[in-house]
């Protein structure tokens, strides 16, 4: 299995990040399918990485450096909602799962106190849940065409 590196995104990623979720199957994958114009990415962007509830992680791979993708995970009080998006080239490769389960290794440390990491799938995304089920998240519900899955973090 590839080696992926984790680190905390910066300002530097903005032009990535962008490019990616403008990505056609990401917006197809994403509750908002609208394109994202570059003023409105980089208000939210900003304001994500100074954002103490949300966490966007940049995975590279380990040989050459080159970026992977990000996870995103949004904390409100014990619970975190994780999405993933790899750049559309690192796609079909192997390096999905190495990338979820690193930000998840990175995640557990950082976040202690959090009992549960949720992820809300459209139900056409199969690459999706198959690799979130891969990882170990369990499936809880699905409501309009969205499926919740969850793992359960830290348990004693
Ligand atoms: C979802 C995503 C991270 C998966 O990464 P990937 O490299 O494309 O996925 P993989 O090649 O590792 O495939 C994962 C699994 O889905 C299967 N799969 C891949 N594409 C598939 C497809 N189009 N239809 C059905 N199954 C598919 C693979 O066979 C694999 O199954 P396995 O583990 O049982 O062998 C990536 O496609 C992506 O970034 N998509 C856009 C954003 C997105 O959908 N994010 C998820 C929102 S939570």
């Amino acid at each position: 299995m590839a080696s992926v590196s984790v680190r905390l995104a910066n300002i530097s990623d903005s032009g990535d990040i962008f490019a990616w979720r403008n990505d056609k199957l990401t917006r197809r994958m994403s509750h908002s399918t609208d394109k994202v114009e570059w003023e409105d990415h980089s208000k939210w962007f900003e304001a994500s990485l100074s954002n103490p509830n949300r966490l966007l992680l940049i995975c590279s791979l380990a040989n050459d450096g080159s970026k992977a993708g990000v996870v995103r995970f949004d904390t409100e009080s014990d619970e975190s909602v994780i999405s993933i998006n790899l750049a559309p080239s690192m796609r079909g490769k192997g390096f999905a799962k190495p990338c979820l389960e690193a930000a998840l290794t990175y995640f557990r440390k950082e976040k202690p106190a959090i009992k549960r990491v949720k992820a809300e799938i459209k139900s056409l995304n199969e690459a999706s849940r198959r690799l979130f089920v891969r990882v170990g998240f369990v499936f809880l519900e699905e409501m309009d065409s969205v499926e919740c899955f969850e793992m359960l973090m830290n348990q004693p």
